[in-house]
């Protein structure tokens, strides 16, 4: 059904196991694991609530952190092209893995390529 939201058609639990999947992948890339803390409990939690909202389900990141102000909470760490590209295939895989069917999977993807580029603070990458 076209009317319903992606949060809705991918259910709470499988977004959650996404996630869970997405940063065991993190974890293990090199371009990017070394920008996240060694626990990752709390940047598993945060990113439940964002992925929930940003799917259209309820407002939870926004009711304990207010605005997202995404691109501003990642100026901290050196985004560039190559990390934006690792943070994406962290999540094709992560997608890959899941039970999400197909059409609700490349939606997902497509908007989140969309923020991933946006987030991208650095744009001399030399590689
Ligand atoms: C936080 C990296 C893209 C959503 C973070 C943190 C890092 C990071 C290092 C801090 C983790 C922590 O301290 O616990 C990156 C990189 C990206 C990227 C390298 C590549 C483009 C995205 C995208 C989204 C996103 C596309 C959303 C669709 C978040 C959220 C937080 C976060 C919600 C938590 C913010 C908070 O502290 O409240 N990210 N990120 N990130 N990221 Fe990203």
């Amino acid at each position: 059904n076209e009317k319903q939201t992606l949060f809705e058609r991918i259910g709470e639990s499988e977004l959650h196991l996404l996630i869970e999947r997405f940063y065991t992948h993190v974890q293990k890339h090199p371009d990017i694991s070394d920008l996240f803390p060694e626990d990752m409990s709390e940047t598993i939690r945060k990113q439940k609530q964002f992925l929930t909202q940003f799917s259209g389900g309820p407002d939870d990141y926004t009711m304990e952190h207010g605005h997202p102000m995404l691109r501003m909470r990642h100026m901290p760490f050196h985004i560039g092209e190559k990390e934006a590209d690792a943070w994406l295939s962290c999540m094709h895989e992560a997608l890959l893995e899941s039970a999400i069917d197909i059409g609700t999977q490349q939606e997902l993807y497509a908007r989140l390529s969309h923020t991933a580029k946006h987030m991208i603070n650095h744009q001399s990458d030399d590689r």
